[in-house]
């Protein structure tokens, strides 16, 4: 076992007391099993068994084969201290069909899950929509018909009604802006498709979703509701130029305002309807669906994990993540990145933090995730040494301490991710763990960065800053 840093010395950063250490996971990244227990199929059951869609066409199938490790994995947690677990529950594990009663087996699985969890003193924190959509619901047009809002509150009900008694905190939705935009515009998450008129509907019923899910939740007596947004640290290029600050409010709006402004109460930006009406009739926006969207938070997540900057570039064909960004560019960090070819820039999650601050204020933060992705394998010894990714995550929670300092009400951090896991349409090759996971044999190999983070909560905070050196 190697140890990275010595709980012995003292905090040189210390977070506010009972700043809450954590780590994020998401089910169809590591469970597997995707035919046991009764569970149904999901658009990334779907997607991932597209040719061609992700990378070397892996599949969740077996991924870390958490669904039957889950006792070994939550042992891990304990060791490394932590507070609280974010994970997901699988929609289609529930209602097979995307509707109906609970199946029982699935409704078990969590239920053992958490009562692991809390048996090991770890709070367990529950996202209801990670990505994987019942199959069944998008043979019925998925987020795009407003039907998939109800059944959405009706299945987040099922999962209370079962896991209320020891979950405190909800997390609705996981970034509604990749399952609405990656999904359905730019196609390269699931479902796959690429019309941005559906995008549009979809982050619409999702908002509804969200909003009649956190009303029933909280009249069923949830204590903290909450939702993840991945909103986006975007800036100009040039502060100074009209069109790069124009850019840049339009990505904005497309990113963080059309799901911020509604759940804050300020009803849709004007500017957002408008590039919606461009690619269709902005319909699916029926009386009192702001109200529900609406529904007061007790938590904003945070999703954190590199800026943006744009610049007027007159001519560039939109984006197509960003329907309506004609003339925009979205400008490569000249900076270090992550395998991921995300800029690692710490101060960005600082401008971000103070900024929902200033403009969201009232609601405490969560950041429900940061990581980086470093393909770092054992040693002849075994051992994972992942310098890099320690750099990163000590960076980032510099990064936080600041905006704190600066008044941002942030409660806690949950690094992405406890261990190696699918990523998505970048399938295995990405590696994001705290946790080296061997595929063929899932053996689990906690990374140099494990037992630093382990070191880090033990002392309530971050040792002398950084040498550089490592
Ligand atoms: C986020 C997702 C999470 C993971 C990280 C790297 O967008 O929520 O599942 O893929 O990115």
């Amino acid at each position: 076992m190697q140890t990275v840093g010595q709980s012995a010395v003292q905090a040189e950063l210390r977070f506010p007391a009972g700043f809450v250490w954590g780590a994020a996971t998401a089910a169809y990244q590591i469970e597997g099993a995707v035919s046991e227990g009764g569970r149904g199929r999901s658009i990334w059951d779907t997607f991932s068994h597209t040719p061609g869609r992700t990378a070397d066409g892996d599949t969740g199938d077996v991924a870390c084969d958490h669904y039957h490790r889950y006792a070994e994995d939550v042992a891990l947690m304990a060791r490394l201290g932590l507070a609280a677990y974010r994970f997901s529950v699988a929609w289609p594990r529930i209602q097979p069909d995307g509707t109906g009663p609970a199946n029982p087996a699935g409704l078990d699985f969590y239920d053992r899950l958490v009562d692991t969890l809390v048996g090991h003193g770890i709070d367990p924190i529950v996202t209801l929509y990670h990505w994987d959509l019942p199959q069944a619901l998008q043979e019925q047009g998925g987020w795009t018909v407003r039907q998939t809002a109800h059944r959405f509150a009706g299945y987040a009900e099922l999962v209370h009604a079962r896991l209320g008694d020891r979950v405190r905190t909800w997390v609705t939705l996981n970034e509604p802006w990749c399952a609405a935009f990656l999904g359905h515009t730019a196609g390269v998450h699931a479902p796959g498709q690429a019309d941005p008129a559906a995008g549009f509907a979809a982050a619409h019923h999702l908002l509804l979703g969200h909003g009649e899910a956190v009303r029933g939740l909280r009249a069923a007596g949830a204590e903290r509701l909450g939702v993840t947004l991945n909103p986006a640290a975007v800036r100009p290029a040039d502060p100074q130029a009209p069109g790069d600050v124009a850019a840049a409010r339009l990505v904005d709006g497309l990113q963080n305002r059309i799901f911020l402004d509604p759940m804050f109460g300020h009803g849709y930006p004007a500017d957002v309807l408008a590039v919606a009406r461009r690619f269709g009739p902005t319909d699916w926006l029926q009386d009192g669906d702001e109200a529900t969207i609406a529904a007061p938070l007790g938590l904003l997540g945070v999703n954190y994990y590199a800026p943006a900057v744009v610049a007027a570039r007159p001519g560039e064909p939109a984006n197509p993540t960003y329907p309506g960004s004609e003339g925009i560019g979205f400008i490569p960090s000249p900076g270090p990145a992550t395998e991921m070819g995300w800029a690692i820039e710490p101060a960005g999650l600082t401008g971000l933090l103070e900024r929902l601050a200033r403009d969201y204020p009232g609601v405490p933060i969560l950041i429900t995730e940061n990581g980086a992705a470093f393909a770092d394998r054992p040693d002849a010894g075994g051992r994972v040494a992942d310098p890099r990714r320690i750099a990163y995550l000590d960076g980032h929670l510099r990064a936080v301490h600041a905006a704190i300092d600066r008044g941002a009400d942030v409660r806690g951090y949950l690094v992405w991710t406890l261990m190696d896991n699918f990523e998505w349409a970048e399938g295995y090759r990405k590696r994001f763990g705290l946790i080296y996971v061997d595929y063929p044999t899932q053996r689990r190999v906690p990374k140099d960065s494990a037992w630093w983070y382990r070191d880090l909560i033990a002392r309530g905070g971050l040792a002398a800053p950084r040498t550089g050196r490592e």
